[in-house]
């Protein structure tokens, strides 16, 4: 039997049979219940998408309870240890992890288009000395656009792809060239002997070595750095890709707006504010002070709590491992014990537990990014990279959604009524 929903309107007594769907009722089932006909017809309010799907996906799995994440159905524990970057962005957007042959085939095409062109470097170049590297990031992905207004032929599968081999391949050279201009040196181009992640740091670090070897250890925690960050389902960024790819505006364009929305310290740019609060706490001896001030309200504890997970984030505990790793390589990170404590004090607190507040992603993978040799200007463009991979096979699922439509909420109109203009002079 087709499971409904009995509603009642005890405005005019009518019930109404709703039907229920993949755990779901349809928002405009519920236009039907009315009181006169000419009403609109009943509508949900839910500011923050706190209780609504926006679509049907078939991407990523969270159970934010059990700390549970997949891409594709694939545990992100096992992406972690067994995949690498480019293997798993190709099963995110393809839907099914490439044999070798598709493998090495995207992964050519990705080394093929690493370059940029030199007119994206002349604009790059445009930037204050001081310019933060993700508002310089987020501008030269909008103007990609004008480089390739091919894009515009969103429904074809053919400049589809060719779109995802340029992001791809293209982002880390513009997030490098944003580095590299911060810090007043010249652009290095890429390597295509290099991994992906061995390419990336070459163009951050290489100096005048004609020859760059990326340590096998920061190289593979780059690469699971970006494993962990390729998706994360309907947050705030997908969402805001969605819904500008809502109206048919090309790719580019959609992800300079992801990318800005990632820009937020409540999102992408939390590990940048997790690095600013443990400076500003100081010392360990300051942490109880701050616990203090965040449970009177006075403030977050940053890099803690998630929409989602309402237990400890599973990226957040392959980061926490990994971190070991690094500070071997790279010496220790002496803002990490203070974190250790800080997440120790507040797991054990009760304001803490009982609003499901465990570290997130961006805890401890700041303090990762520092070790390496990144300033904290650079950790949103960190995530930007990576999450690119989402942000595209999100939109093409959205493109190819027959439900899709044209991104439009509705409002509760709690303004003011039709009143006539009154010229200034008479204004009181
Ligand atoms: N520190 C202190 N209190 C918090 C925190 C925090 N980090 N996060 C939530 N709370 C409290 C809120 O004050 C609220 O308390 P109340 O019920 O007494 O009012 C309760 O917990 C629920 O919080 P909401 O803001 O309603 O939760 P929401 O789901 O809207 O927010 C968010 C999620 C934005 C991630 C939030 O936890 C936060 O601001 N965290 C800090 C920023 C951060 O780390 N962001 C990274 C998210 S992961 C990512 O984007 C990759």
């Amino acid at each position: 039997m087709a499971e409904t929903l009995t509603i009642t309107d005890n405005r005019t007594g009518r019930q109404y049979e709703v039907p229920i769907q993949d755990g779901t009722i349809k928002a405009t089932d519920l236009r039907q219940i009315k009181v006169a006909p000419d009403e609109f017809g009943l509508m949900t309010y839910d500011p923050a998408f706190m209780n609504t799907a926006n679509c049907k996906s078939r991407i990523t799995y969270i159970d934010g309870d059990k700390g549970v994440l997949l891409y594709r159905g694939y545990p992100i524990e096992q992406l972690a240890e067994q995949s690498d970057f480019l293997e798993t962005a190709s099963l995110i957007l393809s839907g099914e992890l490439p044999l070798q042959k598709q493998h090495d085939d995207w992964t050519r095409q990705v080394t093929l288009h690493t370059m940029l062109h030199t007119n994206i470097a002349k604009l790059m170049e445009g930037f204050r000395h001081d310019a933060h590297p993700m508002g310089m990031f987020i501008s030269t992905v909008g103007a990609l656009s004008t480089f390739y207004p091919d894009a515009k032929e969103i429904f074809s599968p053919e400049s589809r792809r060719l779109q995802t081999i340029r992001l791809i391949a293209k982002l880390p050279s513009i997030a490098a060239y944003a580095f590299r201009h911060s810090i007043g040196r010249p652009f290095n181009q890429p390597d295509n002997d290099l991994t992906y992640a061995g390419n990336f740091l070459s163009m951050l670090f290489r100096m005048t070595e004609l020859k760059y070897q990326p340590n096998p250890v920061l190289e593979r925690a780059m690469e699971v750095l970006f494993i962990l960050h390729a998706d994360h389902e309907q947050n705030c960024s997908t969402t805001t890709m969605r819904t500008i790819g809502s109206s048919h505006a090309d790719p580019y364009s959609a992800l300079a707006g992801a990318a800005a929305a990632l820009y937020g310290p409540l999102h992408g740019g939390a590990n940048e504010a997790v690095l600013r609060m443990l400076h500003e706490i100081g010392s360990i001896n300051h942490i109880p002070a701050f616990i203090k001030r965040v449970k009177a309200g006075e403030g977050r504890l940053m890099g803690f709590g998630h929409r989602v997970y309402k237990s400890y984030d599973p990226r957040a505990k392959i980061i926490k491992k990994m971190a070991d790793l690094v500070f071997d390589a790279t010496g220790k990170n002496p803002l990490l014990e203070m974190a250790l404590e800080l997440e120790r004090i507040a797991l054990e607190d009760e304001y803490f537990v009982s609003r499901k507040l465990y570290p997130n992603v961006d805890f401890y993978s700041g303090l990762i990014y520092q070790a390496m040799g990144f300033p904290v200007d650079m950790f949103p463009v960190l995530f930007a990279i990576p999450r690119t991979a989402g942000w595209i096979a999100q939109w093409e699922e959205m493109l190819n959604d027959p439900d899709q439509k044209i991104a439009r909420p509705r409002q509760i109109y709690l303004g003011s009524g039709p009143r006539n203009y009154v010229p200034r002079e008479k204004r009181k």
